[in-house]
């Protein structure tokens, strides 16, 4: 086993040499998060990857996100450190099964979540994320609406805009083990504390929430608040990274098992590796590329 600073400086010059960028997901192991040159969440993340003059960027999340960069940035080179980095709720939907709910729903316009396939979007009129999916919907002129993969998301903007979608039922099971009863427990525990949630967790979950947000949001909402407890209702590197950012104020988990295993399989090891070998590329398909990225440009337009 090499040193951690070992790999690290390793990790730097080889950056340097490849001219190599390194996105990291909000939702990345500490050691990965400190060698981030961009952290964020998945617009963020996205617009990123589109805008950035590297000839190389090691993505550090799952494998819709590195699917994402390289559709925007088909002349790049996108390494994803651990292939087998999936999205569950991304393959809740395949590609034919969306075809079939437009032929049962005709003249549907279709938003999806970045959480997909290339070859999903690739069937999709417009993207969204957790920070837009409000103000995407919005912006579709079309009253009918079908939703995928995400049926929390999709219920969370039906609500807030009282508007019917149609929704595929898809779901983070991460965020699914975030109940209800476990939020009220640890209201009951800290009751000065606000809750913060992440729209992919269940309704009654999102219900009981003071804020809404996605990850970069709930960073920002706690960097302003002058409130010092919280109750975090995401992936629990959230809570950590918090509580080693305002070491005074107070953060809580739901529950303990709100850990997405795919996000953490990310290692410094993984990303020497790629880095060194130039292994692990994400290509996208050139005729699935095409189509996908019409819906994540119209997503990035949207204000
Ligand atoms: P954000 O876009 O809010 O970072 O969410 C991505 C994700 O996968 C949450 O589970
Ligand atoms: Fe997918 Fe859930 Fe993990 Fe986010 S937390 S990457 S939605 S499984």
């Amino acid at each position: 086993m090499q040193m951690q600073e070992e790999i690290i400086n390793k990790i730097k010059t080889l950056k340097k040499q490849r001219n190599a960028v390194i996105l990291v997901h909000n939702y990345q192991k500490q050691e990965v998060q400190e060698i981030a040159d961009f952290m964020g969440d998945s617009l963020e993340l996205s617009r990123k990857a589109a805008s950035t003059n590297a000839d190389v960027i090691v993505f550090c999340g799952v494998h819709f996100m590195a699917e994402t960069a390289s559709i925007l940035s088909p002349d790049k080179k996108v390494l994803l450190p651990d292939l087998s980095s999936g999205c569950p709720m991304a393959d809740m939907i395949t590609k034919e099964q969306l075809i079939k709910f437009k032929t049962e729903n005709l003249g549907a316009t279709v938003v999806t979540y970045i959480n997909s396939t290339a070859e999903v979007k690739a069937e999709t009129d417009i993207c969204c994320t957790s920070s837009n999916a409000i103000n995407v919907v919005k912006s579709v002129k079309n009253d009918k609406i079908i939703f995928c993969p995400d049926r929390n998301l999709g219920s969370y903007v039906q609500k807030k805009l009282n508007k019917k979608l149609i929704l595929w039922n898809g779901y983070c099971p991460t965020h699914m083990r975030m109940l209800p009863e476990y939020v009220i427990e640890q209201k009951k525990k800290h009751p000065n504390a606000l809750f913060l949630v992440h729209p992919e967790c269940q309704p009654a979950t999102v219900e009981l929430a003071d804020e809404v947000l996605s990850t970069t949001g709930i960073l920002n909402y706690v960097e302003k608040s002058d409130k010092d407890e919280f109750i975090i209702g995401t992936e629990n590197e959230i809570t950590f990274m918090l509580q080693r950012k305002y070491p005074n104020k107070k953060f809580y988990s739901v529950t303990d098992l709100a850990v997405c295993p795919n996000m953490k399989k990310n290692s410094l090891e993984k990303v020497l590796d790629v880095l060194q070998e130039m292994k692990n590329e994400i290509k996208v398909q050139e005729e699935i590329a095409r189509k996908a990225i019409v819906p994540i440009q119209r997503m990035l337009e949207v204000k």
